[in-house]
C-alpha cells in the first residue's frame, strides 16, 4: 500500500489499542497468530496489561509543570524518551523492509531499537538507517562460533550494547502458533549460516546456556551486556555479579512461561535487589503513557514495547510506526504535566498507589 494511504488511515488512529484491529485486517492469519499470542492459556500476557490497570497514579498540584522534559539517558546515551523498542523476530511478515522502518523511525525519534537475532533484516542493513541508539539482542545458538561471529558482526556495525535474551532456554507452549504455523518465515540473516531454512526458529534456542556464559559472552566484545527477561530478584543480583550493566524485566510478553508474574508486579523486586548496581528497564504490557510513568516511579529507568509497534508496522508502514512514537509521546507528557512531574527524576515512588 502506498505511504498516502498508509497516513490516511493512522491519522484516525488515536491509542496503540487501535492499531492491532488494523494490523489484523492486514497480517495473514498465521502471522496475526505469530504476533498476538502468548503461552498456555495467555494468562501472564493479560496479566502484563492488568497490573498497570491496577495501578493508581497520584496528582501533586502546583508544581510547575510549563516545561516537561521526557527525555533520559540509557547506558549512557541520551534518548528522547524512556521507551525502547523490544527486539522482535520476524518483521518481515509485517513489512517488506521489516526491521529496517522501525529502526528507521527510531533513529529519527531517538529512541532505542533493539533489533532481534531472528530479524528478517541483517544486522548491517539496519544499521545503514543512520545514526541512533541501537542494540543487538542475542539469542545465543548451540554452536557457539555462530553466535560469536554474530556478536562481532553488531560491534562491528557499532550497536551501542548487547541484550542477552535469557528467558528462552526452549519456547513457550504457543497454542495460537501450533493451529496456525508460520510455513515461511523468511530468511534470517543475523543466525549465520543455513541451519534456519528449515523448521521452527524455537529449535536454535540453546538451552545449555549457564551463568558462567556470561563471562565468555563479554569478553567477545566491549558492548555492555543488558539481561532480558529477569522476574526474580535473586537472579537480578546474579546478573549484576556477572557484569550486567541493565536488566529487563520482562516475561517476553507473556510468550514463554505461562503463568510468570506481571512484569510490572516483578519490577520492584528487582530494582531492590539490583540497589542502583545497574539500569534496570521493563518490558511488557506498556500500551500508554500512563503506563510509562508508572514504570518509571516503580523504579524502572526506561520501558520497552513490543506488539504495538509491530502492529503500527502492520497496519501503516513507517507512517504507523511514526504515529506510534507520537502518540507515546503526547501521553507521556500529559501524564507527566498532571502527575507534577516535570522530569522523569520527579517519578517516584509515592506518585502510585
Ligand atoms: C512477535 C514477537 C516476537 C518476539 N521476538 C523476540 C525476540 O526475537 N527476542 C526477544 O528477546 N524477545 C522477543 N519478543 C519479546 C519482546 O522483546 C518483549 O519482551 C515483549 O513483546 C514485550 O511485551 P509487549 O508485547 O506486551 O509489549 C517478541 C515478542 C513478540 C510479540
Amino acid at each position: 500500500m502506498p505511504a498516502s494511504e498508509y497516513a490516511v488511515v493512522v491519522t484516525a488512529i488515536a491509542n496503540l489499542g487501535e492499531f492491532e484491529a488494523l494490523a489484523r485486517a492486514r497480517l495473514s492469519p498465521a502471522a496475526y497468530a505469530y504476533y498476538a499470542g502468548g503461552s498456555w492459556n495467555e494468562q501472564t500476557m493479560r496479566d502484563n496489561e492488568a497490573a498497570f490497570a491496577r495501578r493508581r497514579l497520584l496528582p501533586r498540584v502546583l508544581v510547575d509543570v510549563s516545561a516537561v522534559d521526557p527525555s533520559t539517558t540509557m547506558l549512557g546515551q541520551r534518548v528522547a524518551l524512556p521507551i525502547g523498542f523490544a527486539p522482535a523476530a520476524l518483521q518481515g511478515l509485517a513489512h517488506r523492509d521489516a526491521e529496517v522502518v522501525p529502526a528507521r523511525v527510531a533513529a529519527r525519534a531517538g529512541l532505542v531499537y533493539c533489533l532481534s537475532t531472528f530479524a528478517n533484516r541483517s544486522i548491517e542493513d539496519v544499521a545503514a538507517v543512520g545514526p541512533g541508539p541501537r542494540w543487538f539482542q542475542l539469542y545465543v545458538q548451540a554452536d557457539r562460533g555462530r553466535s560469536e561471529e554474530t556478536v562481532r558482526r553488531a560491534a562491528a556495525a557499532g550497536y551501542g550494547a548487547l541484550v542477552l535474551t535469557v528467558d528462552s532456554a526452549g519456547a513457550g507452549y504457543r497454542e495460537r502458533e501450533l493451529r496456525d504455523p508460520i510455513l515461511d518465515p523468511g530468511s534470517l540473516p543475523n543466525v549465520g549460516g543455513h541451519a534456519t531454512e528449515h523448521g521452527p526458529i524455537g529449535a536454535l534456542l540453546d538451552g545449555s546456556l549457564r551463568w558462567d556464559d556470561l563471562a565468555w559472552l563479554r569478553g567477545l566484545s566491549n558492548l555492555p551486556l543488558v539481561v532480558k527477561g529477569i522476574l526474580d530478584p535473586l537472579d537480578a543480583a546474579r546478573a549484576v555479579e556477572h557484569g550486567a550493566a541493565a536488566i529487563v524485566v520482562s516475561n517476553h510478553g507473556g510468550r514463554q512461561l505461562d503463568r510468570a508474574p506481571a512484569s510490572l508486579d516483578a519490577l520492584e523486586g528487582v530494582v531492590d535487589a539490583v540497589a542502583g548496581r545497574a539500569e534496570v528497564y521493563l518490558d511488557g504490557g506498556v500500551r500508554r503513557g500512563t503506563d510509562v510513568v508508572t514504570a518509571l516511579a516503580l523504579g524502572a529507568r526506561a520501558v520497552f514495547i513490543g506488539r504495538p509497534y509491530l502492529y503500527a508496522l502492520a497496519a501503516g508502514g513507517q507512517a504507523g510506526v511514526a504515529r506510534c512514537v507520537e502518540i507515546l509521546e503526547s501521553e507521556l507528557r500529559a501524564a507527566m504535566i498532571l502527575l507534577g512531574a516535570p522530569t522523569l527524576a520527579a517519578l517516584t515512588r509515592d506518585r502510585v498507589a
